[in-house]
């Protein structure tokens, strides 16, 4: 399988796509130090959201770099209309059953709202947990002194960690809702600033949520280590996007996604074919 990552699918009409080469051993298993490398070589990152072992193991199995088990889940699989509800315990499931299914891509662990904020011990305490759960790294949203105190502690833990910049979907009261971030010159300038006393904190890599794809560019030129959009324009190190938009899951999708099929009306047109099969007597048939 792991050789297959760069492999084109038999109808792209076995035409490879111009992608710089992986650094060594990206093929067996992506670990933290790849992620900087990976920049360095010019090769995008692939980070795709995943939830349980079945569609870890397939966004593995597609070559994703990266599968973060993001506390979106709170929001697709659970049906909260925010990540706040999400609780440790959920992402500890999501994380042990994604971490199951994958073998050679970065398990990433989102820290849900209140894991980390409130000190420094709850935050080590939490994220080991993710660890011990199948994770190789932990996301924690936004950036600030006391923050920075907990990233040094996980640090000295030894639990490498991710940022996420731009709308912090935690924050989403103090935002006044899930708006483009970024958009003044001052705006801007935080967020830059940002960027950069997170790379000196010794976070390995960034993602830059719904900010002006200029500003993502500069970012992205002005630090080292990668930074992985989503609704950040095309000038990232990387990409995410969440599962559910991607496969056309999402009912109402944010207009950055790009649907690559439409899942939501193929299992409709499934489900209701099932249903008219046991109402009609025609599933299962004597020989199913
Ligand atoms: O929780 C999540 O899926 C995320 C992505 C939107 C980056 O944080």
């Amino acid at each position: 399988m792991a050789e297959n990552v760069d492999k084109p699918e038999a109808s792209e009409g076995g035409v490879a796509p111009k992608v710089p080469p992986a650094p060594k051993g990206v093929q067996n298993k992506v670990r933290i130090n790849h992620l900087a490398q990976m920049k360095q070589a010019g090769r995008p990152l692939v980070m795709i959201t995943a939830y349980d072992a079945c569609f870890g193991a397939l966004a593995d199995e597609a070559g994703a770099d990266m599968i973060l088990v993001g506390d979106s889940a709170g929001m697709v699989v659970h049906g909260f209309d925010t990540t706040i509800p999400v609780s440790v315990e959920m992402m500890e499931m999501h994380v042990a059953a994604v971490a199951r299914g994958a073998k050679r891509a970065m398990i990433v662990a989102d820290m849900p709202f209140m894991s980390y904020q409130v000190c420094t011990q709850d935050a080590v305490r939490n994220a080991g947990r993710f660890i011990k759960a199948g994770a190789q790294v932990v996301k924690i949203e936004g950036f600030g002194p006391r923050i920075r105190e907990t990233v040094r502690a996980l640090h000295e833990t030894g639990i490498p960690v991710i940022g996420h910049i731009g709308l912090v979907p935690q924050s989403v009261h103090a935002l006044s809702g899930y708006r483009v971030q970024g958009r003044t010159e001052a705006a801007a300038e935080r967020l830059m600033e940002m960027a950069r006393l997170q790379e000196e904190a010794g976070l390995s890599a960034i993602v830059l949520e719904c900010i002006p794809s200029a500003l993502a560019r500069d970012i992205t030129e002005a630090i080292q280590i990668p930074t992985i959009g989503i609704g950040a324009g095309p000038h990232c190190d990387g990409q995410v996007l969440v599962m559910h938009d991607l496969l056309g899951l999402t009912k109402n999708p944010p207009s950055f996604a790009r649907k690559y099929i439409d899942l939501r009306a193929g299992t409709l047109r499934a489900f209701r074919k099932y249903a008219r099969d046991v109402r009609e007597r025609a599933f299962p048939e004597p020989k199913e």
